[in-house]
């Protein structure tokens, strides 16, 4: 068929645009970097994987790949669907095979280990994505058009042809998501020196763990330090993959990958794919729990796992060492992620042991322009509780006390205008709150301060704003917490009166649920505290948090 017949032919089926991760999933599946999974999995499959990392004809494949849709569209098992670009482009058609409703707190459990949703896995499964999965072989159309960095967005089979054509026979893969910093680069040189192959070095540039280092900037650090520092035996290119951050059975998926993309070898560090700590302040994976599961499957795979142990730097050294190597004469150094991040945002010294210079320079280009992340001040709460009072007065305080553009986002306002139409049922409170996190999170991405001040009932969509605005900036939810009975008597409209008497339905705290915050930053107990109290109080936070400090 020729362009015109088949735009044609494209145009009488039901489409799907693609968002987040299922595009990304899309595309690494049309290179064949899931291979042999080649569609969005069908229920036998889903289940093999969820239950035991296997597909329904035994092959191990340890990750979901499933493209979820609202339980009320009317996708069919039969139909043929057109997968789409999120600008409505065609990508793929895909064959329904199989429409089901998963068990997501089972999968969870099975591939993350847990159901907290401090796990940005668990939570994009349980908040971000449908309860509706459809499963089926997809065809490529195109692959998603990617304007930056062509030069290292390499296909697994041109990746096979380009190591064929250099004669590397072996090939070593390198997996990140952070910038290279010195203990990557180190970890890098010695599975080269190890094996004598060179290091594919293959960073995540699709999604990652929220509050990561954005991938442009990334993409810069990994093409200097190659050139520089690893010419001989680096080889960079980009993986388009949407990190689930699920630690072991993220190592055995990341194995399987770099075997598609050519790779005899993958590199298994400490802690690898971890997403941090959870609720109870643990870490959700032991620090080799990852390397251990990729070392027991690595011959199922085909690749040669080169594992390492922690390498910290010592001072005593000047030089990096694995954990087995250090001796209590040694003084290690050791600077978190987190750390990083602030001395990076702060203009802080940050060691050459830790990063290259070149590294460090473009690093702290990036966050030149204002080196302060944006805030969202986030008041939830019953009508009346003093959300609206208390914000005011933060912003008038804040306006005084900084120097950042401040955007107010009201409930009500926005009820007026973005939200207008929206109802009290469950779902429009929910698209109601969301809008205005994703406007808080426009906010903040450009450095701004936002303040919002919603009833915001629903924990869920709650922590789907935090979700949306810690990916640029700081989020900060105050749980305005006072009494229905003192609500009711600060109530001068008379609404909890009306909503009593019927006359008002859905009304949050008379007939409508108000779930309280689990884990906010800060509480406002407005009947033990003046409004001039805790808006000090709140400033008093925010300024240790360095939030209020002069460009
Ligand atoms: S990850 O989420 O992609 O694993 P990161 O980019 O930090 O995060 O790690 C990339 C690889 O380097 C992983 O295999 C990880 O285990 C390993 N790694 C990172 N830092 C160290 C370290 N200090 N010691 C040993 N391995 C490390």
């Amino acid at each position: 068929m020729n362009d015109t017949q088949n735009k044609e032919a494209y145009a009488t089926l039901p489409r799907l645009n693609l968002r987040g991760r299922q595009l990304h999933d899309l595309e690494v599946m049309l290179v064949g970097g899931f291979e042999p999974v080649m569609g969005f999995m069908n229920e036998e499959d889903y289940n093999g994987v969820v239950e035991s990392m296997r597909l329904a004809n035994g092959a191990l494949f340890p990750i979901p790949i499933v493209l979820d849709v609202p339980s009320d569209s009317s996708y069919a098992v039969g139909d043929t669907i057109l997968l789409c670009d999120p600008f409505g482009n065609p990508l793929a058609t895909m064959n329904i095979e199989s429409r089901f409703v998963p068990d997501k707190e089972k999968e969870v459990r099975s591939v993350y280990g847990t159901t907290d949703r401090m796990h940005p896995g668990v939570q994009y499964v349980m908040d971000e994505m449908h309860d509706t999965y459809i499963g089926g072989q997809v065809t490529e159309i195109a692959l998603p058009v990617r304007h930056d960095f062509k030069q290292f967005r390499q296909t697994p089979k041109e990746l096979k042809a380009l190591f064929k054509e250099r004669g590397w026979d072996t090939v070593v893969g390198f997996q990140t998501r952070n910038p290279m910093h010195r203990a990557h680069f180190e970890l890098v040189k010695r599975a080269h020196e190890k094996t004598g192959a060179p290091v594919l070095v293959h960073p995540v540039v699709g999604m990652t763990k929220p509050g990561d280092i954005d991938y442009v900037t990334r993409v810069r650090t990994y093409n200097v330090v190659c050139n520089t520092h690893g010419k001989d035996f680096t080889h960079l290119a980009l993986l388009p993959l949407a990190m689930r951050m699920a630690g072991p059975r993220e190592a055995l998926w990341h194995a399987i990958i770099r075997k598609n993309y050519g790779c005899t070898h993958f590199i298994v560090g400490r802690d690898h794919a971890g997403p941090g700590k959870g609720s109870d302040g643990k870490d959700f994976y032991g620090p080799y729990e990852a390397r251990d599961l990729a070392e027991k499957y690595a011959d199922e795979i085909g690749i040669t796992l080169v594992p390492s142990d922690e390498l910290a730097y010592s001072k005593t050294r000047s030089a990096y060492i694995t954990a087995d190597e250090v001796t209590p004469e040694d003084e290690i150094e050791n600077i978190s992620g987190t750390e990083f991040r602030k001395r990076l945002r702060e203009g802080e010294d940050i060691p050459e042991w830790f990063s290259f210079k070149e590294s460090i320079d473009i690093l702290r280009e990036s966050v030149k322009k204002d080196s302060r992340p944006g805030v969202a001040v986030f008041f939830t709460g019953l009508s009346c509780s003093g959300k609206s009072t208390l914000a005011q007065l933060l912003l008038a305080r804040l306006q005084e006390l900084q120097d950042r553009d401040i955007t107010f986002l009201d409930g009500d306002v926005i009820r007026d205008n973005l939200s207008k139409g929206l109802g009290f049922s469950k779902e429009d409170r929910d698209t109601n709150v969301r809008r205005v996190g994703f406007v808080a999170s426009e906010v903040v991405r450009h450095g701004g301060i936002a303040i919002c001040s919603l009833i915001a009932p629903y924990e869920e969509a709650r922590r789907s704003v935090r979700n949306m605005i810690e990916q640029y900036g700081e989020y900060i939810e105050i749980f305005v917490d006072t009494s229905i009975e003192e609500c009711v008597r600060r109530d001068t409209k008379g609404f909890y009166e009306k909503a009593r008497q019927g006359l008002i339905k859905n009304f949050t705290g008379v007939d409508d649920p108000y779930e309280r915050p689990e884990n906010p930053e800060l509480i406002a107990r407005t009947e033990e505290s003046t409004a001039e109290e805790l808006v000090d109080e709140i400033v008093a936070y925010l300024s240790g948090r360095g939030i209020l400090s002069r460009k």
